[in-house]
């Protein structure tokens, strides 16, 4: 379903987007794939890293902010993967602003650009932090998300169709809860603290995130949401398996921060579907006869919700353990 497309990720030299490129590099024969950010360094960084693939890579300096910009960078492009964001929660509240014309006057120039340019699929990253926001990270990823399932109704009856990956955290990932620990590990650190005790979180790798994503390009109708099923941990269990036997001093919730990862709310489970591997959030508009979705998976029961805290699946501190050794 790759082989021989051109594919362009923006925000591509962030952690998502160099995983994705690794990914189908190594997993598929992709035309060319074509990575659009900002910062020439990290670009200069990402083509000594993928030095081997030089051929199938092209790299532009452009600003999602930029409409003109991102149409020239479309030229050919079969599929759009939509990572740029900004995503520090504090970084966005303190620039409002900012945090609204990256993250959704971005979007919305990504689906004007998609919609000139000839381009067929465009998978968009959300978050947890946009189900029931508390910040205006989660607000911009909402408004975002919003943005990409109307769209489809702009694509009216052609083929090109606007979907959505929604994950939370990623573990290990910069300015997470692993690295902070490590942290204090690496610096002698004795104990372990937490905000509260009832805190839970997701487990979700970077690799699964992009098989959600390649998924959802290869199945997407138009204006779903893709949800993967994952396991849940608590952050007491995390403290143990990285600091065994450790204190572990309650400080208190963080503004903005939530108990649990939320992925679906019981508003949503009106149109959510179970599936093995994963959840589908269906549109609940029809957008084109055409395309539209035809679940098959198992309709969830009325006031479903999937949130790291009511979740079935839960890791030991054994299992934590295991996949810490996995992580970088
Ligand atoms: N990391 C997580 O735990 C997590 C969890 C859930 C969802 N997500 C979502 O997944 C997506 C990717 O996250 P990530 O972890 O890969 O982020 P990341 O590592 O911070 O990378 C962000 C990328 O976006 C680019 N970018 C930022 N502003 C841009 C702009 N205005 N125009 C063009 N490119 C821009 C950055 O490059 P330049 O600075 O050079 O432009 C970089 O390539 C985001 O949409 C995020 O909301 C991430």
């Amino acid at each position: 379903m790759l082989n021989n497309k051109t594919i362009l990720i923006t925000g591509g030299t962030g952690s998502f987007g160099k995983c994705f490129t690794k990914y189908v590099l190594t997993h598929y024969e992709p035309k060319k794939i074509i990575i659009y950010s900002r910062d020439e360094f990290k670009q200069f960084l990402m083509q000594n890293e993928f030095k081997e693939y030089k051929d199938k890579l092209r790299f532009f300096i452009g600003d999602v902010r930029d409409v003109e910009r991102l149409k020239r960078a479309l030229n050919g492009v079969d599929y759009i993967i939509h990572a740029a964001a900004l995503k520090q929660v504090p970084a966005c509240e303190y620039n409002p602003n900012e945090a609204i014309k990256t993250n959704i006057h971005g979007a919305m120039n990504v689906i004007e650009a998609a919609l000139d340019c000839g381009v067929s699929k465009v998978v968009a990253l959300s978050t947890d932090k946009a189900v029931n926001p508390v910040n205006l990270y989660g607000g911009t990823k909402l408004v975002s998300d919003k943005l990409f399932i109307a769209a489809n109704a702009y694509a009216g009856e052609s083929d090109l169709n606007f979907s959505i990956v929604r994950y939370g955290n990623v573990a290990g990932s910069r300015g997470s809860v692993i690295p902070f620990f490590q942290n204090i590990i690496d610096n002698g650190g004795k104990e372990l603290p937490i905000t509260d005790y009832r805190m839970t979180r997701f487990w979700i790798s970077l690799t699964q995130g992009v098989e959600l994503v390649i998924k959802a390009l290869a199945e997407a109708k138009g204006g779903e949401t893709f949800i993967s099923k994952i396991p849940s941990f608590k952050i007491t269990d995390l403290a143990q398996a990285m600091l065994p036997g450790c204190q572990m001093p309650e400080v208190g919730i963080r503004e903005g921060e939530k108990l649990h990862e939320i992925m679906v709310t019981t508003e949503d489970s009106m149109t959510t579907y179970e599936y093995d591997k994963h959840f589908i959030v269906y549109p609940q508009m029809v957008f084109s006869t055409k395309r539209m979705p035809q679940p098959t998976g198992k309709k969830v029961p009325e006031g479903f919700s999937y949130s790291s805290g009511n979740n079935t699946e839960w890791l030991t501190v054994e299992q934590i353990q295991e996949l810490l050794k996995k992580l970088d």
